[in-house]
């Protein structure tokens, strides 16, 4: 058994953040951050507005595309970096307020890799018998862990969700898959604080990173990465139909497009107007491909992502 994608979702927030925005907090300029980054804007969540509240409207509009019920969804894993509450998880959260039956919830917390560590922990279950019908969405609400005086990182990141609802089949649908970590750079990319490690009195939790250091890993590991997918599954130039990268920066998806030799006409972008979304830029990206109609039923996908921890994951996907 095999799962295929039935229906693709995505929500952003209304409020829009200028990089002229930003020039007004920080010392940056929006030729800075174009020429650095390919960023030019991102969505920022209303106050109260909730990762769970973005997963819900991503969701609802995927299962509309799915045209299901949302009964028949008997699985949901969540990639998040940003949950509402220690718990219940993101996934109990949308369970309640989609009027989805018991089924089994959860959320998978690997940073901007979190989207294909929850695809690939659904498409298990689904070969394995154990689910039908899973929805997968990457939701975040990045903006709550910026600390919005330091430029070296407010000026990537942004707020979003998307979903996919998947279906068992006899066919992949999802071909191969591949996940990756390695904690001992957890340094490079982390948040100075959380739970069980409050933060410093009167402090909220913020992201830190060394943007240099990790930009050289994730080229260097992205381009693993690549190599490993066109290796394992024998293929050749053009093969690929859509390259879905995280965006994180366009000067490292075009580094493993580059890899992959891929023309850019061939990798769907967001990250000019999403920022750098964390668990929700793949599944954004995606949907944006299939709505538009590059994407087509029967077109051959690469997923890749890298992020915090390090976690790097990839999914290579018959559409
Ligand atoms: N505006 C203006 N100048 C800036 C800004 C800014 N916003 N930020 C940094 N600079 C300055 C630096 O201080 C430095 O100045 P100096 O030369 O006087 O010291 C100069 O610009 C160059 O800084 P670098 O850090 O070397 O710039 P770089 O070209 O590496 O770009 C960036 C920085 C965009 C952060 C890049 O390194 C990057 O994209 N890194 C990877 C991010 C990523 O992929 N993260 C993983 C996913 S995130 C997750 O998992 C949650």
């Amino acid at each position: 058994m095999y799962s295929r994608i039935i229906g693709t979702g995505r929500y952003l927030p209304e409020r829009v953040m200028t990089n002229f925005d930003l020039e007004k907090l920080v010392d940056t300029s929006d030729e800075w951050i174009r020429a650095r980054t390919g960023i030019s804007e991102r969505h920022i969540a209303a106050e109260g507005e909730t990762t769970s509240d973005l997963a819900s409207h991503a969701a609802r509009n995927a299962i509309d595309a799915a045209g299901v019920e949302p009964e028949s969804i008997d699985m949901i894993v969540v990639g998040t970096t940003t949950p509402d509450l220690v718990f219940p998880n993101v996934g109990c959260l949308l369970q309640e307020r989609l009027g989805i039956g018991a089924c089994p919830a959860l959320s998978v917390e690997t940073a901007c890799s979190s989207f294909i560590y929850a695809l690939t922990v659904a498409d298990q279950f689904v070969r394995t018998g154990l689910a039908k019908r899973p929805l997968v969405v990457g939701a975040e609400t990045m903006s709550r862990i910026i600390d919005w005086t330091d430029r070296e990182t407010c000026v990537l990141f942004g707020d979003g969700a998307g979903a996919v609802v998947l279906d068992a089949a006899s066919e992949p649908g999802i071909i191969f898959s591949s996940l990756g970590a390695d904690g001992r750079y957890r340094q490079l990319l982390d948040t100075d604080s959380g739970i069980s490690q409050p933060p410093p009195d009167g402090k909220k939790t913020s992201l830190r990173m060394k943007g240099n250091e990790v930009f050289k890993v994730a080229v260097r590991t992205l381009e693993g990465m690549v190599d490993e997918v066109i290796e394992k599954n024998n293929l050749k130039q053009g093969d690929i139909d859509w390259f879905v990268p995280h965006q994180a920066n366009l000067r490292i998806i075009a580094a493993t497009a580059k890899r992959l030799k891929i023309p850019m006409e061939r990798v769907i972008l967001t990250v000019a107007e999403h920022g750098n979304t964390s668990a929700a830029s793949i599944p954004m990206a995606l949907d944006t491909g299939i709505r538009d109609g590059r994407i087509k039923r029967g077109d051959l996908l690469l997923l890749e992502a890298f992020g915090g921890g390090f976690t790097w994951g990839s999914s290579l996907i018959r559409y």
